[in-house]
């Protein structure tokens, strides 16, 4: 028979479940459950890089909550690296007190209170990118205090891991956020080194196709100890040819943040960085200052008729279907069997690029309806194929509804 004291401590360790993840009673909690449509929101790297605080989210999310981009379906306030600064004598990540000064769990709920979500950056190494704590040996440490602070999605980078097997890393603290019980989306930071789109279902949510990222159109820059690289639009875009088929609902291929925005590349060449992301069913986190973005950023980032595409619910990944030098057609099929089409001139100068039926799967004598989502305009019916004018780096994105 159990002592009272036994029945005591029962009972408020149950209690204590309870009041520290009151909506959380589901202990079936599946990696694939969460971000059944790729994750949306905005993440502090590519504008801010190490120079975050608890004043700049509070601002980003005051902004996001009412420019436009919530109702968008923008949603996570993702901080990146440099929040943490060490342990405690426990182990406990502790996070800048200058800089974080009221600490994470208030920031997590004024985020909240804006209707927004919630997120942390670290890494599964013994240091992140930057030289902070990383996470490996204290993963499920970290993660229940994650989940006590209210973080809603981790991005887990790949520093500092010399011989650490990806799998086992990423499955490591896959593991320990789920057992917290708390919704955690996981966004596997690992560059695509260990190809983790063969393996990443069922342990993130997101994974890095590639290296970075950078705010210019195209570029190979190699980092400082010589590895590869810092990568233009572009060169990204071209290392998802061949992945599509291992998206779908709840494990994304991530070919890294937005740079919308932050001033390397043309509105058209934005707006080209948009439609790609948007069809390759990416996670649309925007990584510019949404407090000050001009009209047309804010044309950009907020288009629903783009995101729409982007979280079509059969969650399919669009792809190339065809390639004639300069100018190429994507295509990706959604949900009522309609196709997301994009018309794309690498070269520079402006050409006539055309899709005929074939190459997105219809049969020729199809009457099919053309709508494009950058002119918000109905073009009529086509059949067989359309055409149309498109300008040097830019795009023509339509939808092709039969
Ligand atoms: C790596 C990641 C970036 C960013 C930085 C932070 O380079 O790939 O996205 O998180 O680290 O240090």
């Amino acid at each position: 028979m159990k002592s009272n004291w036994s029945v005591v401590v029962a009972a408020l360790a149950a209690l204590c479940a309870v009041a520290s993840f009151p909506q959380q009673s589901n202990a079936q909690l599946t990696r694939d459950s969460l971000a059944q449509t790729p994750p949306m929101g905005w993440n502090s790297w590519n504008k801010f890089a190490c120079n975050v605080s608890e004043d700049l989210i509070k601002s980003v999310a005051d902004s996001m909550a009412s420019n436009g981009m919530k109702e968008a379906g923008y949603q996570y306030v993702v901080i990146d690296d440099c929040w943490q600064i060490s342990r405690d004598e426990n182990g406990n990540i502790i996070a800048d007190p200058q800089r974080f000064a009221s600490g994470i769990k208030a920031l997590a709920d004024y985020v909240h209170s804006k209707g927004l979500k919630f997120g942390l950056y670290s890494d599964a190494g013994s240091k992140t990118c930057q030289g902070r704590p990383g996470s490996q040996g204290h993963e499920f440490q970290d993660a229940l205090q994650y989940a006590r602070w209210g973080v809603d999605y981790l991005k887990y980078d790949w520093c500092n891991t010399e011989t650490r097997n990806a799998q086992e890393a990423y499955s490591t603290m896959s593991r320990a956020l789920l057992d917290t019980a708390r919704p955690i989306v996981f966004s596997m930071c690992e560059w695509g080194t260990a190809k983790p789109w063969l393996w990443g279902k069922g342990i993130g949510n997101l994974w890095r196709t590639t290296g970075d990222i950078s705010d210019k159109w195209s570029s190979m820059k190699k980092w400082p100890d010589g590895s590869c690289c810092e990568y233009g639009m572009v060169d990204i875009l071209d290392q998802q040819v061949g992945l599509e088929s291992f998206a779908g609902p709840g494990h994304w291929n991530d070919p890294d943040m937005l740079e919308v925005g932050n001033g390397g590349m043309s509105t058209p060449e934005y707006r080209a960085h948009f439609s790609f992301w948007a069809l390759l069913a990416a996670p649309l986190m925007a990584g510019n200052d949404v407090r000050s973005m001009s009209p047309e950023t804010k044309e950009i980032l907020t288009n629903t008729e783009v995101i729409a595409i982007n979280q079509d619910k059969i969650g399919r990944e669009g792809h190339r279907v065809k390639k004639d030098g300069e100018l190429e057609v994507w295509s990706k099929t959604l949900a009522d069997g309609s196709r997301a089409v994009i018309l794309f001139n690498r070269g520079t100068s402006e050409a006539e690029v055309k899709v005929a039926w074939e190459d997105i799967g219809y049969p020729a004598h199809l009457s099919a309806k053309v709508r494009d989502l950058w002119a918000h305009k109905d073009l009529g019916a086509s059949t067989g194929s359309f055409s149309a004018k498109v300008t040097s780096h830019s795009v023509v994105m339509v939808k092709i509804a039969p």
